[in-house]
């Protein structure tokens, strides 16, 4: 089995190019050429859509797995039309060129394309209503997907971190380090998820789904996230204290809760975000962790 893996250097990308491993051969890619180490790899920049064409063309892989996006959330704002080509056409290619040559696509998307005024856990059939330029071009590369009629899977998630990349858990650790005090917001709940869970529990479905049929009725939309929820002041002050008690810190400084309102942002984040799993653990027959579990355990790999 041949597994196309666009991104191989984003948080996600990283860990599905170890998780997918035993799976398949992996073809891995970036926008440079380059795996974090420096090792030659593929090079695929989703915003050249005839080259990335001819990449599925010439590779035929049975799974193509897109963990490339255009994740700055915020020059999202600025630049609207390129993030809509690298997050919303390109998945008209993807799929088109996917359901040419026969393989399936497995894609990420965001909390971010729910406008956050529920009170439950969003489900996958919930209606969407993306509050800024980068969830509305999630949103178009969900529907392009959909439309291309590829199988496929869409895995939407939210508030990835891990111990490399850019993320929150790495700025409070800096910020901890340089301030005694940071302001961290309480008013937006979300649910922290580990790029590595995201990856193993990608590796587990596709698994399960290798002698599947391409009209099997496992395929569609998941929400793919840590179980339980916090806000981001919650998730700081874990943070802190288990980054303290691990001797990462020396010093612990102090966190304080303030609102959105006072800590404005060039695009609008939903307030509540939390996704409901309960479709993708009964379907495979997974079992997702509390969301300080897995923080637990990424903190415990900075320490290593
Ligand atoms: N991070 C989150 O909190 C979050 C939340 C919800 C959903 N998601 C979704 O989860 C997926 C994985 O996100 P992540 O956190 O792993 O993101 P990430 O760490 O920012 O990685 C994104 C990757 O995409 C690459 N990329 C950017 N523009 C590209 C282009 N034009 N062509 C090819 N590659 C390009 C980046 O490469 P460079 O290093 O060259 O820029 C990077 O390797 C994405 O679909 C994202 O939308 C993320």
């Amino acid at each position: 089995m041949t597994i196309l893996l666009l991104g191989a250097d984003g948080q996600v990308g990283f860990e599905l190019h170890r998780a997918l491993a035993p799976i398949g051969r992996i073809v891995a890619t970036t926008r440079t050429g380059l795996l974090p180490g420096g090792i030659d790899c593929a090079r695929c920049d989703l915003g050249d859509h005839a080259a990335l064409d001819a990449l599925i063309e010439t590779t035929r892989p049975n799974w193509i797995v897109n963990a490339a996006a255009y994740t700055a959330v915020d020059h999202a704002e600025a630049e609207p039309d390129l993030a809509h080509r690298i997050n919303g056409d390109a998945l008209t290619v993807i799929g088109t060129a996917a359901k040419r040559v026969g393989s399936r696509v497995v894609h990420y998307s965001t909390d971010y394309v729910f406008n956050g005024t529920a009170t439950l856990p969003w489900r996958e059939d919930a209606s969407t209503a993306p509050l800024s330029a980068y969830g509305r071009s999630k949103l178009a590369g969900e529907t392009a997907l959909r439309e291309s009629a590829a199988a496929h899977l869409i895995f939407r998630t939210a508030w990835v971190y891990g111990p490399r990349g850019t993320n929150f858990l790495r700025t409070m650790l800096r910020l901890a380090r340089e301030r005694e005090r940071l302001t961290v917001v309480a008013d937006q709940i979300g649910t922290p998820t580990p790029a590595r869970l995201i990856a193993q529990t990608t590796a587990l479905v596709l698994y399960a789904l290798r002698n599947a049929a391409n009209d099997d009725a496992r395929f569609g939309t998941y929400h793919l996230t840590a179980n339980g929820h916090t806000n981001w002041h919650g998730f700081a002050s874990r943070i802190i204290e288990l980054a303290h008690g691990s001797g990462l810190i020396e010093r612990k400084p102090e966190v304080v809760a303030i609102t959105t309102a006072e800590f404005p942002t060039k695009a609008v984040r939903p307030a509540y975000s939390v996704l409901d799993t309960s479709k993708l653990q009964s379907t495979f027959g997974l079992a997702l962790p509390d969301w300080t579990e897995g923080l637990a355990r990424a903190m415990g790999e900075l320490n290593a």
